[in-house]
Order: structure tokens, then C-alpha cells, then sequence
């Protein structure tokens, strides 16, 4: 069955099929100084439509994509993922987007929120991170808001467009967290 995640102001749900034109726009969805851009190229338009076809299930069992959706306008997209292959069980990493002109009003901090308490409660997950440019005031902020916490610093993680990789922030939200269980230096 689908996921489809309620908070006040957005719901997270599948995409429709007419949406991927949305997602490939790059005008909409650039991620500004903080993201490579995916080329433009025929691989990722198939990329994006397997997304979308696949989205609100767990696509290969590894990757659950899901709109974001507030006053029945798409805004953005989340993005849980897990690899049995190379991770322990119930560690879930997430990413996020929202389009340009939709940012800073807090629908980024709900996203976040809904997608973690689900995957606390119905995936079974015992930590979920994040990370993000170390200069990514509003995703960091994001985080915190949403029940992250810093756990350090990742040197020289992201390919950089222009220069040296970038300095990415490590978050998490520990089950113990989640169940109020946390202490400091845990
Ligand atoms: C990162 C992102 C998901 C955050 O979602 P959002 O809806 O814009 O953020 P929110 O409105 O929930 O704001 C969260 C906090 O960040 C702050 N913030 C938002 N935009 C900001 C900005 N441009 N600069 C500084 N702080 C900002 C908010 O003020 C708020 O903090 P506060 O309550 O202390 O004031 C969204 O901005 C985005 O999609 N950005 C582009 C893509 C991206 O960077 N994705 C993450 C890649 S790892």
C-alpha cells in the first residue's frame, strides 16, 4: 500500500504521472550551491520517471521517494533510504527538497518531521540521519527543528562543482530520541 503521510500543512504522498515534468524543470527544483546538478541527459529524465512511477513504495526496497504536497500543489520532494547491503538494519538516511519560492515557511521542518516519526513507527527504524553543506543554514536549521542532532562533521564528502569537495554536517534522531529516551552525549 502506498505511503501517504497527513501533517497540517503538507501531505507527503506518491507523485502523479504528469508531476516528473515538474521534477525535471530545473528551474523549480535547483538546490542552489548545495547540490551537483543531475546532467541533463537521457539517463536522468529515466531516472526521474522511475521515480515517479515508483514513488510512495519502497522502490528496490532500498529508496521510498515522496512528494510534498501543501493546498494540493506539489512543493518539493522527500527522499528515505536504506541499504541492507552496506548499513545495519533500521538505519535510515533522508534527503529533501522544496522548490524555489516555496522555501522558509516551514513546510520543510514538517516534511522532515513526518517522514521520521514514520520511520520510527512503521519501518522499525532505530536511527535516522542526514547530512547536509555545513553552510546549509536553512537545512540545518530544518534538522534541528525536526528533533536532529550534530553528531560532526564529514570532510570533504560532497563532489563540488568548482573545486575541493565540500564539508558536509552529520545529523541523527536515535530511537531513544524519538521515544524521549535521549541524553546528552548519547
Ligand atoms: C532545506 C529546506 C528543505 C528547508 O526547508 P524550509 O521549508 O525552507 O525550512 P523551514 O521554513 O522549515 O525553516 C527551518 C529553519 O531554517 C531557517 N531558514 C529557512 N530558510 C533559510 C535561509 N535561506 N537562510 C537561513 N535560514 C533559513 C528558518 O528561519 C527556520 O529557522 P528558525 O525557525 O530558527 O527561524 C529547503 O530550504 C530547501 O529545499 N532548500 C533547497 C534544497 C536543499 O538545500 N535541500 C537539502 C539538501 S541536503
Amino acid at each position: 500500500m502506498s505511503v501517504r503521510l497527513q501533517g497540517e500543512t503538507v501531505l507527503l504522498r506518491p507523485f502523479r504521472e504528469p508531476e516528473a515534468a515538474t521534477l525535471w524543470d530545473r528551474e523549480s527544483t535547483d538546490r542552489g550551491d548545495f547540490e551537483v546538478p543531475w546532467p541533463d541527459d537521457e539517463v536522468s529524465r529515466e531516472r526521474v520517471l522511475a521515480r515517479v512511477a515508483a514513488s510512495g513504495s519502497w522502490r528496490d526496497q532500498h529508496v521510498l521517494d515522496l512528494g510534498i504536497e501543501t493546498n494540493g500543489e506539489l512543493i518539493g520532494d522527500v527522499q528515505a533510504r536504506h541499504c541492507n547491503l552496506t548499513t545495519p538494519p533500521g538505519l535510515f538516511e533522508l534527503g529533501i527538497g522544496l522548490f524555489a519560492g516555496t522555501r522558509g515557511r516551514g513546510y520543510g521542518t514538517e516534511a522532515l518531521t513526518l517522514i521520521t516519526r514514520h520511520l520510527f513507527e512503521d519501518e522499525g527504524a532505530h536511527r535516522v540521519q542526514l547530512g547536509t553543506d555545513t553552510e546549509n543554514t536553512a537545512m540545518r536549521r530544518a534538522a534541528e527543528k525536526a528533533g536532529f542532532r550534530l553528531e560532526g562533521i564529514m570532510r570533504g564528502f560532497w563532489p563540488s562543482p568548482d573545486g575541493a569537495p565540500r564539508d558536509y554536517a552529520l545529523y541523527a534522531r536515535t530511537r531513544a530520541d524519538h521515544e524521549g529516551r535521549g541524553r546528552e552525549g548519547d
